[in-house]
């Protein structure tokens, strides 16, 4: 009977052979998506599919879904963080990034312990309570030195969350942070494939140490943060796909996705930057994940598109992170060109920000926002 169909079809219309592949694929892409909602994950070559095959259709399906589960789990809140870049000072190289060691035109800063407890000062009437601290790989800021910015911090706001989010650091450094204090990390994985790690790092920046970071993270007790850039130089959906399945390994509490966005003094000046659509996709599948994930609609996709972080949230982002950095510096933490540095991104435009979330049919949470295990089972 089916092959009877498809025969009219084919004697119907002249392109009906293209269109018929099309409606499969679609239809491959739903029946997928409706698995992926099931069961959580897929197979490798079933992300493949589903990342090669995504239209504006099986967009809108994964986003509604992914919708769904978010305002299950988290009622229509979004939950707020505020952000201080304390340094642009970094020891690494990384090939995509703006504040890599090796580039001269950077206008270098680092906040000192009392300019990061201001920052505080000003974010914790305007409802934050999450401070999240995120640098370079600065040495100045040596374990001692950031022990006592945590527990200074934690002293003078008991009621909030610290996230800190300053790279690679041994285990027993780690370990001496949370007991500081520090609740949470974030460092993503950039990438799951070895390779291409490689074709993103300098030699001596290895995948292997940066997951045995987040292992290590993670056996400590930290909520864990990880994630990584969608178009990156040389990402094929392969990689992709192994992103999500390490991901969905490692079983992080929150995820940073955003598309990967050119930076003219980097040795990837000349590469494209990574696509709005592809980015709000993979936040969806990874909604759809992790349903109890904390995910952020990060300043990269709010500065790839005016209107990226209100689609981030409509594709199942929860999280915005407003920068809390003195004016001054916000400009210099630039890990790719044209960050916006907007009133609504920034802190002080927190009723602005408010007014865009209600509009889109949400509230703002001004509490820690911590993950929630008990929700996992839902
Ligand atoms: N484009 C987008 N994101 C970037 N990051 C670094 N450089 C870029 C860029 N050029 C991301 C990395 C890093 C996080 C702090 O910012 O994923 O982990």
């Amino acid at each position: 009977m089916r092959r009877r169909e498809n025969s009219v079809i084919l004697l119907c219309y002249p392109y009906a052979f293209s269109h018929k592949d099309f409606f499969m694929d679609y239809m491959k892409s739903i029946k997928l998506i409706d698995k992926l909602e099931a069961s959580g994950t897929l197979e490798k070559e079933e992300f493949v599919f589903l990342l090669s095959h995504h239209t504006r259709e099986t967009g809108e399906y994964l986003f509604e879904k992914a919708r769904n589960v978010t305002n299950r789990y988290f009622n229509g809140y979004i939950y707020l963080r505020g952000l201080i870049e304390i340094t642009n000072y970094c020891k690494n190289d990384c090939y995509y990034c703006g504040i890599r060691r090796s580039n001269r035109q950077v206008a270098r800063y680092r906040l000192s312990p009392e300019e990061i407890l201001a920052c505080c000062d000003m974010g914790y009437p305007l409802g934050f309570r999450t401070f999240v601290l995120q640098g370079g790989e600065d040495a100045y800021y040596s374990d001692e030195t950031v022990i006592s910015i945590v527990k200074s911090i934690k002293a003078k706001y008991p009621d909030c969350a610290v996230t800190l989010s300053i790279g690679e650091k041994s285990y027993e450094s780690y370990l001496n942070f949370f007991k500081a204090g520090a609740d949470r990390y974030l460092l993503r994985h950039e990438t799951a494939d070895s390779l291409h790690y490689s074709r993103l790092h300098p030699l001596g920046q290895t995948l292997e140490s940066r997951k045995s970071c987040l292992y290590a993270l993670k056996d400590i007790g930290y909520q864990v943060g990880t994630g990584f850039m969608v178009g990156s130089p040389f990402q094929t959906k392969e990689n992709l796909a192994e992103d999500l399945l390490f991901i969905k390994e490692l079983r992080p509490e929150m995820i940073g996705i955003g598309p990967f966005i050119s930076h003219h003094d980097t040795p990837f000046a000349d590469q494209p930057s990574g696509s709005m659509e592809s980015t709000l996709f993979v936040i969806g599948i990874l909604r759809l994940m992790i349903p109890n994930a904390l995910i952020p609609a990060t300043t990269a996709l709010g500065t790839i598109d005016p209107d990226g972080r209100a689609r981030g949230i409509l594709a199942g982002a929860n999280v915005v992170m407003p920068n809390l950095s003195p004016q001054e510096v916000r400009k210099k933490y630039a890990l790719y060109d044209n960050k916006i540095c907007t009133d609504e991104e920034a802190a002080e435009g927190i009723l602005q920000l408010r007014e865009g979330v209600e509009k889109l049919g949400y509230k703002i949470k001004t509490d820690r926002g911590d993950f929630n295990p008990l929700n996992s089972k839902m």
